[in-house]
């Protein structure tokens, strides 16, 4: 039996550059696993490999046992696959409702109909789409600002923002690329309740990729650790922190 997702030695390149070496992972239902190593590891390419904005030149990915290599990213997303942007991947000058009910769109180029038509568990009125949006900016305490303006709010409160739209698709596999960056203390406290509750209540598999460690260690059931494109070490976060590989692979690159 397939797991949820299966990456199998993907390779991915820009001209010389290599960004993905071969690196083999899976993920299965309902799973929280972290995705850790240095800048320019590859984690940020390996989810634009899995929700389809790069498409990678060798290996698979299978999501439910499907290869979405080469599909439409409407089409991966219909498989439930939801992801979150490093930069920020909002529409800066709509409200905060406006764009969370974007995620209904499944970031389709097509516009709704040709999300609806592909994909039968989307095919929702606008009506039951916004209920739907405002009852996710109310689990992730967003409800006061959902008439606002996303541009004029703060970075944390845009992080959650994202959340509640990448869950809007209701994602059996959810990809979250730094959501603790530029957040404050108390903030990660809450993200890492937000994260496991998410994963607890909705059964929502999460791949993690993050920096801050702490988060790391208190949301997730393993780690995998990328350098150069590889997968260097897998496993418990705690023992990963301390394998030699892994501390020599941050080291290398701090230096
Ligand atoms: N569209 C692109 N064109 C050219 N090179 C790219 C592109 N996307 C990624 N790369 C390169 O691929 C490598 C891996 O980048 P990637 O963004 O996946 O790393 P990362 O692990 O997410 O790093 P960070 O922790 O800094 O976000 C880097 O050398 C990066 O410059
Ligand atoms: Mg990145």
């Amino acid at each position: 039996m397939a797991k949820l997702l299966e990456v199998h030695e993907v390779r991915l390149s820009f001209g010389g550059l290599t960004a993905l070496d071969g690196p083999s992972l899976a993920v299965g239902d309902g799973e929280v696993v972290g995705l850790i190593g240095p800048n320019g590891a590859g984690k940020t390419s390996l989810f634009n490999c899995i929700s389809g904005l790069y498409r990678p030149q060798s290996g698979t990915i299978t999501v439910a046992g499907e290869r979405i290599v080469g599909l439409p990213r409407h089409r991966i997303a219909s498989l439930g696959v939801g992801r979150t942007f490093q930069n920020i991947g909002l529409l800066q000058s709509q409200t905060v409702l406006a764009n969370v009910m974007a995620g209904a769109y499944h970031a389709s180029r097509g516009g709704w109909w040709a999300t609806a038509a592909a994909a039968p568990h989307v095919r929702r009125s606008e009506d039951e789409t916004r209920a739907a949006a405002l009852a996710l900016l109310e689990e992730l305490d967003l409800a006061s600002v959902a008439g606002r303006i996303v541009g004029t709010l703060p970075f944390g409160t845009l992080k959650r923002i994202e959340l509640a739209r990448a869950l809007l698709g209701s994602p059996r596999l959810l990809l979250i690329d730094e959501p603790a960056n530029g957040l404050v203390h108390g903030e990660v406290i809450e993200l890492g309740e937000t994260l496991r509750r998410l994963a607890a209540e909705r059964g929502a598999a999460i791949l993690l990729v993050e920096h801050h460690m702490g988060l790391v260690t208190s949301v997730c059931d393993r780690v995998a650790v990328l350098d150069f494109g590889r997968l260097i070490a897998e496993g418990d976060p705690r023992e990963v922190a301390q394998d030699p590989a892994v501390i020599a692979a941050y080291l290398g690159r701090a230096a």
